[in-house]
């Protein structure tokens, strides 16, 4: 389908999903948070795909945050729906069972850091900036920021960002865990095409495994999220990509993995 606010790109097992609206640096807006829903719907259905990207066009932002010119004017009842809207839209990222790579080449503020945050990897430009500045807006994080600073960055760091609302550089960023690689603009794409491409060749059903043992894993006890890690462990028995992996160790060559 076509898409407005979306610009969708296929390169073998991944595919790119590119927020394009540059002129507003790509502000998540009603229209595009409905799209990028619809996009990781079709993404998570096609079995082609094995990895995504996101990323926002341009070189100055990934995403400068949720759409300041639509909240504007937003009811309470509003707000409410477009919380709930933005919210969703980042627990189905985060539930892909594929991965997902964040591509931050510029300002990840507010949605934008929130968005960032909701994908399994980041990897940043050492241009790139963070930030939950909605303080300054006298506003509140409304698409997961309090909840999954929390748990990537810890108390202390979720409180100074949310609180100070001041930007923070990409190694810094990376310094509080928040994002998993740092690399020089001018190799930001090597950078996340080859980690894209050794993800696609991953078996995808370990894959899909180790996301959910981690993420439902990090909302629970050590004894329910070692359960889940038995349970993921056990499943990966019932592939033929396991057969194939462990086979292919034994045989001293590479694996082809199949997703089956
Ligand atoms: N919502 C709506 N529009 C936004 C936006 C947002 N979150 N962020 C940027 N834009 C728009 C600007 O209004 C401007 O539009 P215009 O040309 O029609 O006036 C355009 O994008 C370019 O932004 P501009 O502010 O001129 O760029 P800059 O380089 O001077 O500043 C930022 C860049 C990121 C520092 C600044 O745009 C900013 O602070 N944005 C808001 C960040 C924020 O508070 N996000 C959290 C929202 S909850």
């Amino acid at each position: 389908m076509a898409y407005r606010n979306l610009e969708i790109t296929h390169r073998g097992a991944v595919r790119t999903i590119t927020v394009n609206r540059p002129d507003k640096l790509n502000a998540l807006n009603r229209d595009t948070i409905n799209e990028l829903t619809l996009a990781f719907n079709q993404a998570a259905q096609d079995d082609d795909v094995r990895v995504v990207v996101l990323t926002g066009a341009g070189e100055k932002a990934f995403v400068a945050g949720a759409d300041i010119s639509e909240m504007n004017g937003y009811t309470p009842v509003q707000a409410q729906g477009f919380s709930r809207a933005g919210q969703q839209l980042m627990s189905r990222v985060e539930r892909l069972g594929k991965p997902v790579i964040a591509r931050i080449q510029g300002f990840a503020l507010g949605g934008g850091m929130e968005l960032a945050m909701c994908c399994h990897l980041r990897v940043a430009s050492e241009k790139a900036k963070f930030g939950q500045p909605e303080i300054n807006l006298g506003l509140v994080p409304g698409f997961g920021g309090t909840q999954r600073l929390l748990r990537l960055a810890g108390r202390g760091a979720a409180l100074e960002l949310c609180l100070t609302g001041a930007p923070i550089s990409a190694q810094r960023a990376y310094e509080l865990g928040v994002v998993t690689r740092v690399v020089a603009p001018e190799v930001l794409d090597e950078a996340v095409n080859a980690l894209a491409d050794q993800l696609a060749v991953a078996a995808p059903l370990a894959a899909a495994g180790i996301l959910d043992a981690v993420l439902q894993g990090g909302e629970a006890s050590i004894d329910q999220g070692l359960e889940f890690e038995t349970q993921a462990f056990a499943l990966a028995f019932s592939t033929e990509d396991m057969r194939e992996g462990t086979s292919a160790f034994l045989e001293k060559r590479k694996a082809t993995f199949k997703g089956r």
